[in-house]
């Protein structure tokens, strides 16, 4: 079987957990292929609401198995809060949770050089969820870095000790930040011991060989392709690949071995950090959507920036990841307006383009909007995709024709059942 995938088409929290926690049931294997606990995906199950960090969505379903696979990063100190809160609720994880030894450790001193970086660069500052990603994946790519395998060979303190002294060396060179090293350094090998507890594999054997066994298997994205390494709004993005390219190295699977791409997409679009938003709304309509959408952080709490859609930008992540399917989010947000607004193409210095600049960040971007009606009543009723009011399916079918992709679910409420096959 081919390896389906879900992953944000914006700039995160286009409620892929959500989504995710939906379509798990039609899987074997749920994997989480990047990111680490910069992510905050929740799911909503009755009156119950969690937020994973780490953990793949799909582990609310016992009959599943969920892989933290190569590609993320960990923090076993995050790792262990989200396990406790699953302990809590009664959550069994223990037999469907697999991690892959290739995954890298953030430790202490990854957090403390991240808020130091932040600080250096003064209002330039990316807006980093300070959990240590960058300065992890910079250890990792420049061969420096802790993997999770590492922490069950003889030497391991001895290879914790030698990269925190590099960080030691590096943080001289930056402002000085409140940073509790010691207390930190004492609850990490604490939590470390937790981690040790689940199993580990060689993600890439493993899942090859689900593929081959048939089993079926979906690949969970974290944050959006606007926030790629490559191809997101560069310098504010995150430190891995968060398009579909990302899905091979961080599970082990070849190009060809991938099946659908459920690409996720609010019915508006938010941001939280710094970086360009061409359609960002800075008045009270902004205000309305952020305040309907309740759109603060589900990891730092910080208030999402918030603004319409945007057909170049969509368009760009819809090409880079090969998506067959969007699964548009948030409608329900959009109930109290007359009009909905979407940006169909730019004019930048005088000429029009569907094509995104090298750099967002230039000035001279303007957007063109289009203007549609919108159906200013309740969706919270509505079980079926055929019951939406008119106008919202004239403004679902119009972004399916300017965005030239298929909509196969819409999302009415951040509960499960609410999803409604088109
Ligand atoms: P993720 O990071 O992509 O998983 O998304 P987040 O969990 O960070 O943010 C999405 C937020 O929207 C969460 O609070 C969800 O519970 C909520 N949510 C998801 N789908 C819907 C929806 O269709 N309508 C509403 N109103 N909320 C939703
Ligand atoms: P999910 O998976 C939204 C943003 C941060 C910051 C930039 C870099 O929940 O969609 P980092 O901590 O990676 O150094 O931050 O990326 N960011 C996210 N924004 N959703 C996320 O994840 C994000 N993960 C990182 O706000 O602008
Ligand atoms: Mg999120």
């Amino acid at each position: 079987m081919a390896v389906d995938v879900i992953l944000g088409l914006q700039w995160g929290d286009e409620g892929k957990g959500k989504i995710v926690d939906y379509l798990a049931d039609k899987y074997d294997l749920v994997c989480r292929f990047q990111g680490g606990p910069n992510a905050g995906h929740t799911i909503v199950i009755g009156n119950d609401k969690y937020v994973l960090h780490t953990i793949p969505s799909g582990i609310f379903r016992s009959n599943i198995t969920n892989i933290i696979g190569n590609g993320v990063v960990i923090d076993p100190i995050t790792f262990q809060r989200e396990i406790e809160k699953l302990e809590s609720a009664k959550i069994n994880y223990k037999n469907n949770l697999l991690i892959a030894k290739k995954a890298h450790l953030i430790i202490p001193s990854h957090r403390w050089l991240d808020a130091a970086s932040e600080a250096s660069k003064g209002i330039s500052k990316i807006g980093s969820t300070l959990k240590g990603i960058g300065p992890t994946y910079m250890d990792k790519t420049g061969r420096n870095g802790l993997r999770v395998g590492d922490l069950f060979s003889s030497d391991f303190q001895e290879k914790y000790n030698l990269l925190k002294e590099k960080h030691m060396g590096i943080l001289n060179g930056y402002p000085d930040v409140d940073f509790d090293i010691e207390a930190e350094e004492k609850k990490w090998f604490e939590c470390i011991e937790n981690l040790k507890v689940i199993p580990t594999i060689d993600c890439e054997y493993y899942i090859n060989k689900a593929i081959k066994d048939g089993k079926r298997i979906l690949a969970e994205g974290a944050q959006g392709s606007m926030l790629d390494i490559d191809f997101g709004t560069y310098p504010y993005v995150t430190s891995s690949n968060t398009i579909t390219a990302g899905v091979c190295t961080g599970l082990g699977i070849a190009p060809q071995k991938i099946g659908e791409v459920i690409g996720i997409a609010k019915a508006y679009c938010t941001r939280v950090g710094s970086g360009p938003f061409p359609t960002e709304l800075h008045d009270e309509t902004g205000e309305k959507l952020r305040k309907l959408g309740h759109e603060f952080g589900a990891t730092t709490g910080r208030p999402r920036r918030c603004g319409w859609n945007d057909i170049p930008q969509l368009k760009y992540t819809i090409m880079l990841n090969g998506v067959t399917q969007i699964v548009l989010t948030k409608l329900d947000v959009l109930d109290h307006f007359d009009q909905i607004q979407v940006c169909e193409s730019y004019n930048i210095n005088g000429t029009n383009t569907n094509s995104l600049p090298y750099d967002l960040n230039m000035d001279g971007i303007t957007p063109k909007y289009t203007s549609i009606k919108a159906w200013n009543c309740s969706l919270d009723l509505i079980n079926s995709y055929a019951d939406l009011p008119d106008e919202a399916k004239d403004y679902i079918e119009n972004l399916e024709t300017m965005l030239e992709t298929r909509i196969s679910m819409v999302s009415t409420g951040p509960e499960r059942h609410k999803l409604l096959p088109k």
